[in-house]
């Protein structure tokens, strides 16, 4: 199957990302990319690592008329939380109007259609989402937990990068009642997007290291709703840090482990949830980031001693934590190989 792609602000990090990867993804036909910021300015301009592989130019707009009459078409959207919230009704207008709503795929990056509740939304992004009514209409982009979901999906969105990483580690406790959970994640300065914020800048990132939006991140709403659909009962405290990192999400999840599980049976369960999940490298010990930099792999690691059991994952929070992830539900929604232009080693050391 050919594949027609096109980029919603390709001219952020999330668009290089999606950039990278698709131009060695055997089924893309063609890539399109949207940038208010960039338009006219050639592609290598925004990402020039990509020098050499695009001569194409960001466009301010999209006639989706002139989209090839054959093949898919997969729209990812790398925008800000609201922006595709916004647009959704003026776009699918544009599909019916050009003939291509029914070959449209649309995966959004943003924490929009994330979660199904307007009051959930409200709460974990502090305004009301302007768009409530399609709320519940995405399928959540958790490969590993949504396969079957994934497959034939045409509106799809991709989890946040701290989420993936706790959500992926807490998947083989289906069932458990776990009670207090501490989880505690860190984060690379890529997280925060190609514009310059104070947060991220090098003078005062570089040789720090602080926690930030204690319990109150809004990517705890999304684990939550990990928990609910898994019947996971637990009293989940996030606290996300940020470290001298450019790329990377690890995540550490302390919990005691219920009387009737013990380690081995904890080792079995995660075994065969991940069975079959070619993203997924369970590794001894400490996963890290500097081996998973660049790919879409997440290691997870377990300790255990007694009742303590401590769950640890390490993502890049650019490519399992956003658009390699895209890429492979992206893969997963059109029946083509789950692998298809991601299955490559990373960088190390990174
Ligand atoms: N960075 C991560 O690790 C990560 C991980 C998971 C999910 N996400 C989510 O993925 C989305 C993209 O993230 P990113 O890191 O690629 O962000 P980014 O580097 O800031 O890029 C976002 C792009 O969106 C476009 N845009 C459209 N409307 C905008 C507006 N009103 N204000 C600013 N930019 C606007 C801009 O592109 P043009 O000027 O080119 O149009 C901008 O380059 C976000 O929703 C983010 O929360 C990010």
């Amino acid at each position: 199957m050919k594949v027609h792609a096109v980029i919603l602000g390709a001219g952020g990090y999330g668009g290089g990302e999606l950039l990278r990867l698709l131009i060695g993804h055997p089924n893309v036909a063609s890539i399109q990319s949207v940038s208010k910021s960039h338009s006219g300015q050639l592609i290598w301009s925004a990402h020039p690592h990509l020098r050499g592989f695009l001569g194409d130019i960001f466009y301010a707009d999209i006639e989706w008329g002139t989209l090839s009459r054959e093949g898919a078409i997969v729209v990812f959207s790398a925008q800000p939380h609201f922006e595709l919230a916004k647009q959704l009704s003026y776009l699918e207008s544009e599909w019916e109007t050009a003939g291509i709503a029914d070959r449209v795929t649309l995966i959004d990056l943003s924490g929009d259609f994330r979660l199904s509740e307007a009051l959930v939304f409200e709460a974990a992004y502090g305004k009301p989402h302007p768009y409530a009514d399609r709320l519940g209409a995405f399928v959540y982009g958790l490969p590993e937990w949504k396969t079957s979901e994934l497959r034939g999906a045409s509106r799809i969105a991709n989890p946040g990068c701290f989420a993936t990483a706790v959500q992926l580690a807490l998947l083989p406790l289906r069932g458990l009642n776990l009670g207090f959970v501490a989880v505690s994640g860190v984060t690379g300065s890529s997280g925060s997007g190609a514009l310059p914020s104070e947060t991220a800048h090098h003078p005062t990132r570089a040789h720090d290291f602080r926690a930030y939006k204690a319990l109150e991140h809004q990517h705890q709403a999304e684990m939550e709703g990990l928990l609910r659909g898994l019947d996971i009962t637990a009293q989940l405290s996030f606290v996300p840090h940020s470290a001298p990192l450019v790329r990377g999400i690890f995540a550490t999840i302390q919990l005691l482990l219920p009387e009737r599980l013990d380690e081995i049976t904890l080792r079995q369960r995660f075994k065969k949830t991940f069975r079959n999940a070619p993203f997924i490298r369970q590794v001894d010990g400490s996963p890290r980031i500097a081996s998973v930099v660049g790919t879409n792999f997440c290691e997870i690691g377990i300790a255990v001693k007694g009742r303590s059991a401590v769950l640890f994952a390490a993502l890049d929070n650019l490519v399992k934590g956003m658009a390699g992830q895209a890429v492979q539900n992206m893969n997963l929604s059109l029946g083509l190989s789950e692998k298809a232009g991601l299955w490559m080693p990373g960088l190390f050391p990174a």
